[in-house]
């Protein structure tokens, strides 16, 4: 199986986005990655509502919102009507995370619940059952652009058992530093999908990288 392709346009460029928007349109990439910070959650704010109405409005292609926000239950219904079809939540700030994914699903989306890299797997042990999608950090979220943390390999690993055990159907997501060179090893551990901001929008070629990963073979043995 090819793994999702999901560039993240935090590392687009803001004052042309459209531009981007369209090179993902044409590109290999099977989803849109919308990365929304709050300054509390994270230590950085990115943007929020409007920009998200904007780019699905141009975009062909899914929205996979990764809310790096606290009490995310207050926006999930805005973000789905200005256009998110997926919308990820941190285990780490949703103390009623069952009744927020279940939310996420009445409102006609996908649900995804993100861990940070301190965050065991094994707390998802009673809600992999409900989500649609268990995105693991490997950075620290807040920025761009960071290195990859090789703990994630054997979190990969953890998770795909937890979701066999419980025969759960969520897809893997990883985000923070991708790249073509942990992309074979991370697919090999269990990944199903990639997110990669700076190795796609900063590469000479952003449609041929994101093709590459699109294309990467799984040499790796564990
Ligand atoms: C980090 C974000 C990531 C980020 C990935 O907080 O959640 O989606 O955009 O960027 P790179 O691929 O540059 O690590
Ligand atoms: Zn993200």
């Amino acid at each position: 199986m090819k793994p999702i392709i999901a560039p993240s346009i935090l590392a687009a460029n803001f004052a042309n986005l459209g531009q981007d928007i369209e090179m993902i349109n044409q590109s290999q990439a099977d989803w849109i990655h919308v990365d929304v910070m709050d300054g509390h959650f994270v230590p950085n704010i990115s943007f929020g509502i409007p920009i998200c109405e904007a780019v699905s409005k141009l975009a062909h292609k899914p929205l996979d919102v990764h809310l790096m926000i606290t009490k995310p239950e207050k926006y999930v219904e805005a973000f789905k009507k200005a256009g998110a079809t997926h919308i990820t939540i941190h285990y780490e700030v949703c103390p009623h995370l069952h009744r927020t994914i279940g939310l996420i699903k009445e409102l006609g989306c996908k649900a995804g619940v993100a861990l940070n890299p301190h965050s065991p797997v094994h707390l998802l042990e009673d809600i992999i059952g409900e989500a649609d999608i268990v995105l693991l950090m490997s950075v620290n979220p807040g920025f761009g652009g960071q290195k990859f943390i090789a703990h994630t390999y054997e979190k990969i690993s953890k998770l795909k058992m937890l979701i066999g055990q419980k025969r759960a159907q969520a897809l893997i997501e990883i985000d923070g530093g991708v790249n073509q060179q942990n992309a074979s090893q991370l697919l090999a551990a269990g990944a199903d999908i990639l997110v990669a901001g700076s190795f796609v929008f900063s590469a000479q070629n952003s449609l041929q990288t994101i093709a590459d990963l699109k294309q990467t073979v799984v040499t790796y043995k564990a």
